[in-house]
């Protein structure tokens, strides 16, 4: 793949690859949405409920700018930014999460794509924007920290692991 990443609102012409990359979510445990059949059958209504979290968000949620992340035509990851942090937010959830699909991993795109989305966060006045991980996502610590992430703390919620609170001015 030579083209660039790139940053695009959900849309119907990434259909057929971002179907594959649903199956290797759930292939690792990992789909959180939509059962895939449903999605497939009704994928306008599933690309319309994502553009609509950005307007319309669940009471008492953040509205949230979902974006993918392709090359060319192909879906590559997905970034969410919320405008607010709203609830628990900002303990753990933060302005930005992220993923990579499982075969587009290990090459760099994870990094990129937050670069890419801190420049969309700029450009929307954010002055500074918190991203939170688990203290053992090596991963995504990387990720964080090439983009600027300074740590605050690590915060005990709970999970598995303490919680990683960074924040990068804009
Ligand atoms: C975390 C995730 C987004 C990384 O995406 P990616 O495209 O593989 O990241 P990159 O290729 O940009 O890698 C960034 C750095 O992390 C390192 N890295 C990536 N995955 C790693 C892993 N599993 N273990 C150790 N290091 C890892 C890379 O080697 C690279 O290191 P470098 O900066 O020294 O070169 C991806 O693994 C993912 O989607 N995971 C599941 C969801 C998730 O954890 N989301 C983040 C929640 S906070």
């Amino acid at each position: 793949m030579t083209d660039p990443l790139r940053l695009v609102r959900p849309a119907l012409r990434y259909k057929d690859s971002y179907i594959a990359a649903a199956y290797e979510y759930e292939a690792e445990g990992h789909w959180p949405l939509w059962n895939i059949d449903k999605m497939i059958d009704h994928f306008d209504e599933y690309v319309e409920m994502l553009l609509l979290k950005e307007t319309e968000p669940m009471p008492g949620w953040s509205a949230e700018t979902v974006f993918w992340s392709v090359v060319g035509d192909e879906y590559v990851g997905r970034i969410t930014l919320r405008h607010e942090l709203l609830g628990n937010l900002l303990n753990y959830g933060g302005h930005i999460g992220y993923d990579i699909r499982p075969t587009m991993r290990r090459r760099g795109f994870g990094t990129q794509q937050l670069a890419l989305c801190l420049i969309e966060a700029r450009q929307r006045g954010f002055a500074r924007v918190l991203i939170t991980c688990d203290d053992d996502n090596r991963g995504s610590i990387r990720i964080i920290e090439a983009n600027g992430g300074l740590l605050e703390d690590k915060r005990d919620i709970g999970r598995h692991a303490l919680t990683r609170r960074y924040w990068i001015a804009l």
